[in-house]
């Protein structure tokens, strides 16, 4: 089966997820358009990863709705997803971005020229049979930021894609996913860094206790925030 031409606009319409009894996402409604990336923000709980991953279709709503490219049943070979940790497979650099390539359908044909071309994107080149496992915490962000462009995804989400990375890591990771959405991809990443947010969000998502508390432009966010918590959650006072 062909999938949409795009997952764009991606909504999520009055979502609530519920683990057990508890709202880990609660009345959840924001759409996520193509352009630069939005950013998710907010403290420790609130929801950020969860959003994620009810956006890539991992984990169904309990109430509501998440529609993609304005259908519900899109099947998910047009998004990607790396998680905070990523685990890789006990084999060369190469050899997992060729698994990832394989496991979306590549056509065999292009395997070679297309690990090349993302190994390359993510300057991992010289590193291609280093064992994937041995590779440096920044390299392997690097090295599942390539996997999942394996997908040829129109829409990737990051789940803190720069967390425990040195400043020099965080800057490469940065520029790549500017790169990334230079290419066109739709870019969805949470952070806990409000630098980064800044550099990189054309558009701030601000959650609090599975809720989307504000979604305003960066510039507007940042300068002008709407809404007390965002106020407060910029000046370190908005934990829990
Ligand atoms: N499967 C689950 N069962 C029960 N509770 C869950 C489940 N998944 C997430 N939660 C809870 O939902 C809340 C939101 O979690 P989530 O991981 O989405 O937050 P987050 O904003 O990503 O936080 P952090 O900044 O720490 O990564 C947390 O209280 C978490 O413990
Ligand atoms: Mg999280």
């Amino acid at each position: 089966m062909r999938g949409p031409m795009s997952d764009l606009p991606l909504s999520l319409v009055d979502v609530t997820i519920l683990a057990g009894e508890v709202a880990i996402l609660n009345e959840v409604s924001v759409t996520f358009t193509g352009g630069a990336p939005t950013v998710l923000i907010g403290p420790n709980g609130a929801g950020k990863t969860t959003l994620l991953r009810a956006a890539m279709g991992l984990v169904p709503a309990t109430r509501g709705r998440i529609a993609w490219g304005g259908r519900d049943d899109a099947p998910p070979d047009k998004r990607a997803i790396m998680f905070q940790r990523p685990v890789m497979l006990r084999r060369s650099v190469a050899d997992n971005i060729l698994y990832a390539l394989r496991a979306a359908n590549a056509p065999g044909e292009t395997l070679q020229d297309r690990t090349q071309d993302l190994l390359t994107l993510v300057g991992l080149q010289h590193l291609a049979r280093r064992p994937a496992r041995r590779l440096s915490g920044g390299e392997q962000q690097r090295l599942a930021l390539a996997r999942a462009l394996a997908r040829a995804p129109t829409v990737l989400f990051l789940d803190e894609p720069t967390a425990s990375l040195d400043p020099y890591a965080t800057k490469t990771i940065e520029d790549l996913v500017r790169a990334i959405a230079k290419l066109g991809v739709k870019v969805v990443m949470s952070t806990h860094d409000l630098g980064q947010a800044r550099r990189i969000g054309g558009d701030i998502v601000l959650m609090h206790r599975g809720r989307v508390v504000e979604h305003t432009p960066g510039a507007q966010f940042f300068d002008e925030p709407r809404t007390q918590e965002a106020r407060k959650f910029m000046a370190g006072e908005l934990l829990v």
